[in-house]
């Protein structure tokens, strides 16, 4: 292979970097490749022989981008941080103006907007690219939601465009916006993610624990819904994965397996933006925080035999209530998600495209499902306060769902099985929809302890009052 030949390098032979480098292979590219342990890269270049011709294998940092067509676009799937941080002052050095380099992997966002500041000067531009899909997604059409320079997206849009999986013709991928857009995108979107995964968790648990239920009696019910408005990808695999039977004992492969999940932080990320923008993603936090939980296996344990299960008599939702209950919560996740993305939007000036996400994320990520094409159209018909759930098909939907979902966590709250992620969803909907709150005794607390003032409903300005005073001389201190 002559130098300066191959259409782009990839970085990174892990699971994802290999299916993408195959992807990109597949649909006609010519790839470079490389990796710090140099001795995968022969086997994994001769696994499919009838790829081979288009990857261009390369042993050292320096050959693998001289055999990169300037200018240049190098693809790093390597763990996210510090090793990324290492990567770029190892490269920089080697790339003319106009390259571009990406990190494709969930890195923090703020990490990616440090380092396309530090690139934006030098003439060499650095794009925070998320990608979804797993390694199946990666290799056969992944969603991807691109951050960075125009200058870059307009190098990389044919290859992007080439390997994004397709919803009805339409690739999934984007530019999004500038610096850390693209990957804070694909934060919310593992927020959301968790969200999903744990409500269909909480419904699996009621039928379980309160009903009784065997896995693949509710991996039926779940499979059902499938062809429905809840189709989507999570419901399939978790109906599926109540369905399958462990080799090794016959028994259902979700009981053999241990109730403690772990997470690499995305979910995580997702909460800590949204608190820190003063907003709520309240289911989102209910899911990330039930995996917290769910690690604490030893207290649970010790805990069941000694705390009352304070069951106070329930019934058991029909199975529409169910499927409704779910549907509403999946909205009620996905409204925070957008909600987060559009203060995020303001707050870093991304001027991001609410439609256009929710179109990239039809096919090819994890979380899709038949509801992001409504959301497309609810985003681009009108939409009042520009919230999703004010869109007039979302109303629709929720005025259906709504009392199933009320219903299915009363049974939760009556039978005592937790059911955290649908319940912050309820509740927050039954905040936003009331115009008249309860923040005025908050605001009253504050003053009266720390003087911190109060607005009125009938007069502008902050004010403040002295409480004892005000309260009746008998009260109790
Ligand atoms: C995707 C996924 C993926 C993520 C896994 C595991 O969109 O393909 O979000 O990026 O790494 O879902 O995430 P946790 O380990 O945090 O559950």
């Amino acid at each position: 292979m002559a130098e300066n030949g191959a259409d782009i390098g990839v970085y990174g032979l892990g699971t994802m970097g290999s299916a993408l480098a195959l992807n990109l292979a597949d649909s006609g590219f010519t790839v470079a490749v490389t990796n710090r342990e140099t001795d995968w890269i022969d086997t994994f270049v001769a696994e499919d022989a009838s790829l081979s011709g288009k990857l261009v294998p390369a042993y050292d940092l320096q050959s693998f981008v001289r055999a990169i067509a300037t200018p240049r676009t190098i693809l790093f799937m390597i763990p996210s941080g510090a090793p990324m941080d290492a990567m770029i002052d190892e490269v920089l050095p080697l790339l003319e103006e106009g390259d571009t380099i990406i990190d494709g992997g969930n890195a923090d966002f703020n990490a990616t907007r440090r380092r396309f500041d530090k690139l934006k000067d030098t003439g060499k531009h650095f794009v925070g690219m998320g990608v979804s899909g797993g390694e199946f997604g990666a290799r056969t059409g992944p969603s991807m939601m691109v951050g960075g320079s125009r200058h870059s997206w307009q190098q990389m849009k044919p290859m992007a465009e080439a390997i994004a999986a397709k919803f009805e013709g339409d690739p999934c991928v984007a530019h999004l916006g500038p610096d850390g857009a693209g990957h804070f995108v694909k934060t919310v979107h593992n927020g959301i993610e968790y969200a999903d995964m744990q409500m269909i968790a909480e419904l699996y648990g009621l039928l379980r624990d309160a009903g009784d239920w065997e896995a693949a009696r509710i991996g039926k019910l779940f499979e059902g819904w499938t062809k429905g408005p809840l189709s989507s990808y999570l419901m399939e695999i978790s109906g599926a994965a109540l369905q399958a039977t462990d080799p090794k004992t016959g028994a259902p492969m979700v009981d053999v397996i241990l109730d403690q999940a772990g997470q690499k932080g995305t979910g995580r990320w997702t909460v800590i933006e949204a608190l820190k923008m003063g907003q709520s993603a309240s289911a989102i936090e209910a899911a990330v925080g039930a995996r917290g939980w769910s690690a604490e296996k030893t207290t649970r344990e010790a805990a069941e035999p000694l705390l009352e299960p304070g069951t106070t008599g329930f019934e058991l939702p029909d199975a529409q209530d169910l499927e409704h209950a779910m549907l509403a919560g999946r909205i009620l996740a996905h409204a925070q998600g957008f909600r987060i993305l559009t203060t995020a939007s303001e707050t870093f000036e991304w001027d991001l495209d609410l439609a256009r996400i929710a179109e990239i994320w039809r096919a090819g990520c994890i979380i899709r499902s038949a509801l992001l094409d409504d959301f497309a159209d609810a985003f681009r018909g009108e939409l009042p306060q520009g919230h999703l759930i004010l869109a007039p098909a979302m109303r629709t939907a929720l005025a259906e769902a709504l009392p199933g979902l009320r219903r299915v966590v009363a049974a939760g709250v009556g039978a005592g099985v937790a059911l955290p992620g649908l319940s912050a969803a309820l509740a927050w909907y039954d905040s936003i929809r009331r115009g008249r709150g309860t923040a005025n005794l908050i605001q009253a607390q504050r003053d009266f302890f720390g003087a911190h003032g109060f607005e009125r409903i009938d007069e502008d300005g902050k004010h403040h009052v002295d409480w004892p005073a005000l309260c009746p001389a008998e009260r109790d201190p």
